[in-house]
């Protein structure tokens, strides 16, 4: 779907349905039910319309104007509504313009809002609601249903430079859906990595360099290469590169790729155990984030990793008690397989430090426990820096991308001490096991200023986020660009 911006009042919409918000307690836009000769304003006294949060009511144009349908949206009071409540509300709106068979929609910022953020969550929300996966669907069992093709934003203000921006982010979010998406057999490491060289080529001036096993090798990365040793498929160390100037220093990105995580020898039960295909949204989110913030040329140096392995069981795989070397030089025995996320982020986040990234933030689908205590409507935010966790909390609220704050304690890294080496990746007591797994990954840190952001419960089935929905969510590639808009602007 393309979306563009249209300056001027809604009722001279080219779209064939109109999507225009309600407030509680006030009238509709008085233009536009003008020219539809009041039935506007009677649909609401009726009752019909109603003014609650994503309530949606039709109306015919019958001639009057362009559009053939308009569909009033409930955005509940004035003053509580915001970016997130917008997307909300703009999600269904959509829903019900499809549901009719809206071919082109037209979506009116209100007035008297901040129509740069409503204008940009309206936006984002139509082309993240309108996302379908069903590239294996055979044409055989198509519907023949086709969605709308376009969405224009109507607004009074100019704001056609945010419209565009917001399109881009929102279609780089889509693009990290489909990778989390894609089946474990058509995304390999390998795959992810021709993918990431294929985007970057795309982008003026983003950089793509592919660490191959003998590199690996030779960087003495032992987690990442003793993840992978059990699959025929060879790891890959993805490198995104960016410098759209500025000031600062370099932001680093970190994010998880395990194409498919079967738990290795310490495997998994085998209930729901497809899911694991999505244990690459970390390193989707930190691609596709790179990127929408390449793509807006935001004033920024970037350095992105993606550790990329598929995490198997075989005759030749990692074994419970074996003990590895990082590339920092640290020791750790791996007593469980399963816990592979960190084994790989370790070298990828020895990698960032040493080419000089500060802040880093990694996110990773690291750890069921993080499901059961934030369930999917935080990510589990660990940090060893105040300012850093501010920066993201408030990149947080701009987007709609929740974060928890969540502890460390020298408690916890006791539990990270191994018995025959420095460190062990499993403790063996279930206790804190999120908090653990984040005091793990600090050893790899070099003290640099770093953020973990534990997506496990984020990254699909978003329970009231209606523009994800269910399924791959995308999560990370609106908080990451928007963090760093808020690190370049410093
Ligand atoms: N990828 C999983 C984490 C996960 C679990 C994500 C469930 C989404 C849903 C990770 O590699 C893992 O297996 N973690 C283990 C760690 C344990 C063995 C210490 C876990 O959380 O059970
Ligand atoms: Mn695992
Ligand atoms: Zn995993």
């Amino acid at each position: 779907m393309k979306a563009s911006f249209r300056d001027g009042n809604p009722q001279d919409t080219s779209a064939d349905t109109l999507i225009v918000g309600l407030f509680e307690d006030e009238d509709v836009p008085s233009d536009l039910d003008r020219a539809l000769g009041g039935r506007l304003s009677k649909l609401v006294e009726s009752g019909e319309a109603k003014s609650a949060l994503k309530k949606t009511a039709l109306l015919h144009g019958d001639g009057a104007i362009n559009a053939a349908r308009v569909i009033l949206v409930g955005l509940g009071r004035r003053d509580d509504f915001d970016g997130e409540k917008a997307r909300n509300a703009a999600a269904a709106g959509y829903g019900r313009a499809t549901g009719a068979g809206a071919k082109s929609i037209g979506i009116a910022v209100p007035d008297g809002v901040d129509s740069e953020v409503i204008g940009a969550a309206f936006t984002e929300s139509a082309l993240l609601t309108g996302y379908k996966f069903d590239r294996y669907k055979s044409k055989m069992e198509d519907s023949g249903e086709n969605g709308p093709e376009s969405l224009e934003v109507n607004s009074t203000n100019d704001i056609g430079s945010t419209v565009e921006a917001a399109a881009i982010v929102a279609g780089c979010q889509n693009a990290a859906r489909d990778l989390q998406n894609l089946p474990a057999n058509d995304l390999t490491p390998g795959d992810l990595a021709a993918y990431a060289a294929k985007r970057a080529s795309e982008v003026e001036g983003l950089e793509c360099d592919v660490l191959s096993l003998t590199d690996l090798q030779d960087r003495e990365m032992g987690g990442l290469l003793a993840v992978a040793q059990g699959s025929r498929h060879e790891p890959k160390l993805i490198v995104l590169r960016y410098d759209g100037g500025g000031s600062g220093s370099t932001f680093g990105i970190v994010g998880k790729a395990v194409t498919f995580d079967t738990g290795g020898i310490s495997i998994k039960p085998s209930g729901k155990m497809e899911e694991m295909k999505f244990d690459m949204s970390g390193g989707a989110s930190a691609i596709e984030g790179t990127v929408a913030i390449a793509k807006l040329r935001l004033p920024i140096k970037l350095i992105t990793v993606v550790p990329a392995a598929e995490n198997m069981p075989s005759g030749h795989a990692v074994k419970p008690g074996d003990i590895v070397t990082m590339s920092n030089g640290k020791t750790v025995e791996v007593n469980n397989t399963d816990a592979e996320g960190r084994m790989i982020l370790a070298d990828a986040l020895v990698y960032a430090a040493s080419e000089g990234a500060a802040p880093i933030v990694d996110l990773a689908t690291l750890t069921g426990a993080i499901l059961v205590s934030l369930g999917s409507t935080y990510a589990g935010l660990f940090s060893n820096d105040d300012e850093l966790c501010a920066a993201i909390s408030a990149a947080s609220d701009a987007t709609g991308e929740l974060t928890w704050r969540m502890p460390l304690h020298p408690d916890y890294k006791e539990l990270t001490k191994g018995k025959f080496a420095d460190l062990t990746n499993a403790a063996n007591i279930r206790k804190a096991g999120s908090s653990y797994a984040a005091s793990f990954l600090e050893e790899f840190v070099d003290d640099k200023p770093w953020a973990h952001l534990d997506i496990a419960g984020t990254a699909w089935d978003q329970q009231g986020r209606d523009y994800v929905g269910s399924g791959a969510s995308g999560w990370g590639v609106r908080l990451l660009v928007e963090l760093a808009r808020g690190l370049s602007s410093k």
